[in-house]
Formats: C-alpha cells, sequence, structure tokens
C-alpha cells in the first residue's frame, strides 16, 4: 500500500489515458495507469481513493471487448467513466449501448441538468469535447442523467448511492476548457481527496524509499548531463550521500565545453570523470552506417562503464532515469511501444554488469522530472536544456566522424545555440542544432574561390519528440546565424534551414 492518496486509471487503450493521468498530477493527486483487468485483489491492496476508466477504441458490445471485473462497482470506491468508460458502466450495470446514428467527433455543446457534484459551480451548459461512435440510449437502474448534448440524450450519468459517474465527453483534453474543474470535482468533492502529492513529497518519500532499498549498499549512475540522469543521480545523492557513485563518460562526441560544463555543474556530486574519447573515435573509424555508428557507441560505452564499476568495486545497483510514459508503453494495452524509443534505453547494462535496477522517476512525467531537479537544486541551466542524443555529434557528423569534422560542427553548434539563447528561441522549441553534411560545395571568400562543408540548422517544435514541426525562425535571426557560422567557423561555406516536419522525416538527421 502507498504511503500517500492514489486514484488507479484503468486503461482501455485511448490515446488519451496518459493525458488523464497528467491532469490529475497537476490537480496534486497521484495516480497510476493500470491494465484495465487488473483483480480486486491488487485493487484492494493499493486501496485507491478513486478509480477512473479510460477512454478506449473499442465498442462495449462486441466480442472479446475489454471489460473490467464487475466486482469494482462494489468496492465501495468512487469510479468516474470516461468516454468508453461510460459505457461500459452502461453495459455491465444493466444498461443500453448502442451504436450512435451519428458519430460525433469534436466540439459539442454539452447542457447541464444536475450540478450537485460533479458539475458543480460550473456553468449551465460547457463546451466539451467529443470522440465516440457509440452511446447509452439506457441508463441502467438507480441512475439519474447529469447532462445531454444534441447528439447525445445522455452524455451523463451517476448513481450517487454507489458514487458511480460516467462523462461521454473528454474532460482531460484542451478542447473541454472546463474539463479541469471536473476532474476537480471527482478527485476533492466525490473521492474526497486531499491533493498532497508534490515535488517536494515526492522527494521525501524517494529519499526513505531508496534508503530502504539500498540498505548500505552502493548505487553507480551513468550522468549525461541530460535533465532525466541529472535529477536520478541528485535524487539519489540526497538519500545516500558518497554511496552514490556517478560516472560521467566523455565519448568524445559532446558539444562545444559540455564536458567542462558538466563536471562544473556537478561538482557536489563527487562526479567521476572518464575521458574515453580517444577509445570512442577509434571504434567509429571509417563507418558511416548510421545503425551502425549507434551499435558501436551502444557497446563501448557499456565496456568502458563496467571497467569504471570493475574499478570501484562492490557496487550493488544500477541508477536509471526511466520516466513514467516509458513505463507505460512497455505495457500498454495497445501492444508493443514504438520503435522510436528503443534508442533511448541503455539496454543491455543490467544484465552483463548483474547488477539490480533503481529507477527513481519511473513514476514522473517529464515536466514533473524539471520540478524535482528545483527542488534539488539543480541550476536551470541543466534542467531547461534540450535532449541530446545518447550517440551525441556522431549521428549530428552525417558519414564518417572525425576529429576534424567534430570541431567544425561544434563551432557552428555553438553559435547557433548562442545566438538561439541571445534572441529567447532557445526555450521555444523543443530542440535545436546544427548537422555538418559530407558535401563540399563551391563559394567565394574575398577574392578567393572556397570549396568547403555545408551546416544544416534544425530547430523544431514538438510536445515529446514522436512528432515534431519545423520552428518558424525569424528570418533576420536565421540570416545572423548564417552569417557569423560562415565568417567564424573554418571550413563551412554554405548554411542551410531544414524546413522538414516529422513524419515524414525524423528530427535526427540520421
Ligand atoms: P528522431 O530523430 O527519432 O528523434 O526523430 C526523436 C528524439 O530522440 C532523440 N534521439 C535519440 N536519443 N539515442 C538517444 O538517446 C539515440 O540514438 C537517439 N536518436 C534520436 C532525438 O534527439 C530526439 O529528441
Amino acid at each position: 500500500m502507498k504511503d500517500f492518496e492514489i486514484v488507479l486509471i484503468l486503461d482501455f487503450g485511448s490515446q488519451y489515458t496518459q493525458l488523464i493521468a497528467r491532469r490529475v498530477r497537476e490537480l496534486r493527486v497521484y495516480c497510476e495507469i493500470v491494465p484495465y483487468d487488473i483483480t480486486l485483489d491488487e485493487i484492494h491492496s493499493i486501496n485507491p481513493k478513486g478509480i477512473i476508466l479510460s477512454g478506449g477504441p473499442s465498442s462495449v458490445y462486441e466480442k472479446g471487448a475489454p471489460l473490467p471485473d464487475p466486482g469494482i462497482f462494489n468496492l465501495g470506491i468512487p469510479i468516474l467513466g470516461i468516454c468508453y468508460g461510460l459505457q461500459i458502466l452502461g453495459h455491465l450495470l444493466g444498461g443500453r449501448v448502442s451504436k450512435s446514428e451519428h458519430r460525433e467527433y469534436g466540439y459539442a455543446r454539452f447542457v447541464v441538468d444536475d450540478d450537485i457534484d460533479l458539475f458543480r459551480d460550473l456553468s449551465p451548459d460547457l463546451e466539451v469535447w467529443m470522440s465516440h461512435g457509440d452511446r447509452i440510449d439506457q441508463m441502467p437502474e438507480n441512475f439519474v442523467r447529469l447532462g445531454h448534448t444534441q447528439n447525445s440524450h445522455i452524455a451523463a450519468v451517476c448513481d450517487r448511492g454507489r458514487k458511480i459517474f460516467g462523462i461521454q465527453f473528454h474532460p482531460e483534453v484542451v478542447h473541454t476548457p472546463r474539463g479541469r474543474d471536473v476532474l476537480n470535482n471527482f478527485l476533492f468533492l466525490i473521492c474526497k481527496c486531499r491533493g498532497e502529492w508534490t515535488p517536494k513529497h515526492f522527494v521525501e518519500s524517494s529519499v526513505k524509499k531508496i534508503n530502504e532499498i539500498v540498505r548500505d549498499g552502493s548505487v553507480i549512475c551513468a550522468l549525461s548531463g541530460g535533465v532525466d540522469s541529472a535529477v536520478t543521480a541528485a535524487l539519489i545523492h540526497r538519500a545516500l550521500g558518497s554511496r552514490l557513485i556517478s560516472v560521467f563518460v566523455n565519448n568524445g562526441l559532446l558539444r562545444k565545453n559540455e564536458a567542462e560544463e558538466v563536471r562544473e555543474a556537478f561538482k557536489s556530486l563527487d562526479l567521476r570523470y572518464v575521458d574515453a574519447s580517444e577509445e570512442f573515435l577509434r571504434d567509429l573509424k571509417g563507418i558511416t552506417d548510421p545503425e551502425k555508428k549507434r551499435k558501436i557507441i551502444g557497446e563501448r560505452f557499456i565496456r568502458v562503464f563496467e571497467r569504471e564499476a570493475e574499478r570501484i568495486g562492490n557496487i550493488n545497483y544500477l541508477a536509471q532515469g526511466t520516466l513514467y510514459p516509458d513505463v507505460i508503453e512497455s505495457r500498454s494495452t495497445r501492444g508493443p511501444s514504438s520503435t522510436i524509443k528503443s534508442h533511448h534505453n541503455v539496454g543491455g547494462l543490467p544484465d552483463k554488469m548483474n547488477l539490480k535496477l533503481i529507477e527513481p522517476l519511473r513514476e514522473l512525467f517529464k515536466d514533473e522530472v524539471r520540478e524535482v531537479g528545483k527542488i534539488l537544486n539543480i541550476p536551470d541551466s541543466i534542467l531547461g536544456r534540450h535532449p541530446f542524443p545518447g550517440p551525441g555529434l556522431a549521428i549530428r557528423v552525417l558519414g564518417e566522424v572525425t576529429e576534424e569534422r567534430l570541431n567544425i560542427l561544434r563551432e557552428a553548434d555553438h553559435i547557433f545555440i548562442q545566438e538561439l539563447r541571445k534572441s529567447g528561441w532557445y526555450d521555444r522549441v523543443w530542440q535545436a542544432f546544427a548537422v555538418l553534411l559530407p558535401v563540399q560545395s563551391v563559394g567565394v571568400m574575398g577574392d578567393e574561390r572556397t570549396y568547403e562543408f555545408t551546416v544544416v540548422l534544425r530547430a523544431v517544435t514538438s510536445q515529446d519528440g514522436m512528432t515534431a514541426d519545423w520552428a518558424r525562425l525569424p528570418m533576420d535571426l536565421l540570416g545572423r546565424i548564417s552569417s557569423r557560422i560562415i565568417n567564424e567557423t573554418c571550413g563551412v561555406n554554405r548554411v542551410t534551414y531544414d524546413i522538414s516536419s516529422k513524419p515524414p522525416s525524423t528530427i535526427e538527421w540520421e
């Protein structure tokens, strides 16, 4: 049992399930997404304050449709069904669900018929977002109607005695402007939550938990300088002090000044710095295929890390900065996680090294990680950093990776980022970086003919890196960056701006 209040979200496969969890957490209530077929015993042992049934793509009356154990309605725990979750109530509790004559997608006007609790203190009608092809056309016994829309005669219901509620619209999406208030009423009026889930609370309970797990053992952590590993290390350090050994491997593929900056920012963690750049660059000699580069870098990293762990000796745990979306994706009802994600994992380390895994952030979303980082006094310059791929600049120097090419790219990238920071654009984009093409073209500098490399600038906006659009940077900013790069970087006579979105392109070029 958790030592704080928790709400469970049963996942029936909706694309919005994670969003429900985000919204609940934003209201300071801790929640977890669990598979829809969770057993009553498991629910008992978690002892949640409330249960939310998510939406989903199925139809409740179809053979094989995912349904929860009907015993959940007799536990005395408040329940809120959303969309498919509402239809589950209708179907399992004796009402009737059928295919709508009109599928309803997009905005609808929801008229509140009963504002006692779920719709308390809201307006008489609400703008809501619908996405369904089925509807309830007969409520189960003891249920009353709480609201309707033009197309859905029954768009919200409840059985007050058993505290079971259902709504046809999606309160979790931004297109339902008062959706947060509906969830707020469910959590605080109906489930009687206290809203005590804060980053500070998380830090305190994690420190306690880490101590209980590790006891007098010790932990090793690969620190990359990225947000996730930084917060992981700082949290474990707060719990264990010098029994956390943080290792920072310089693979020779870092950005300009990065090794120094990371070492400076994490001085207080007694960072172990390993300069393995020569080994990495030697392995990469003559390699041009992007996937081969990734594999070589991954393998070398494991070897360097293993060697270091052996040198230190007596280590029991390996810490990793796994986040909640990775945890959910690996067990979603939607099937196997997408291949785009696979390259984020430091795969293979625990098996090979015979260490137990500790993942203190596995319950958090990215923005929560940043909030926790603030409490742990990690500087904004680290918390606000753009994502940087594990294989580093090796996948931004297209073709063969050489020291000379890396240096050209480092200079160009540095200028780009400097100008973005100066103009305030750095924090407005998801990621920005320079790419060096293995293409030389003709130019003229002074009276001289030049034959030099091309730099591509890439800046994208995105929510999560899965899809992205190119950032509409101002022309004069691009112009300034281009002339600075060509004037100040030896070996570059052409700069271009990448205006492709993902899909069909990807964010990185390799
Ligand atoms: P793509 O290029 O797949 O990138 O659109 C999506 C996000 O993932 C990052 N990325 C990587 N991260 N190892 C990593 O740790 C990798 O091999 C890798 N490849 C891409 C990329 O920077 C972007 O944020």
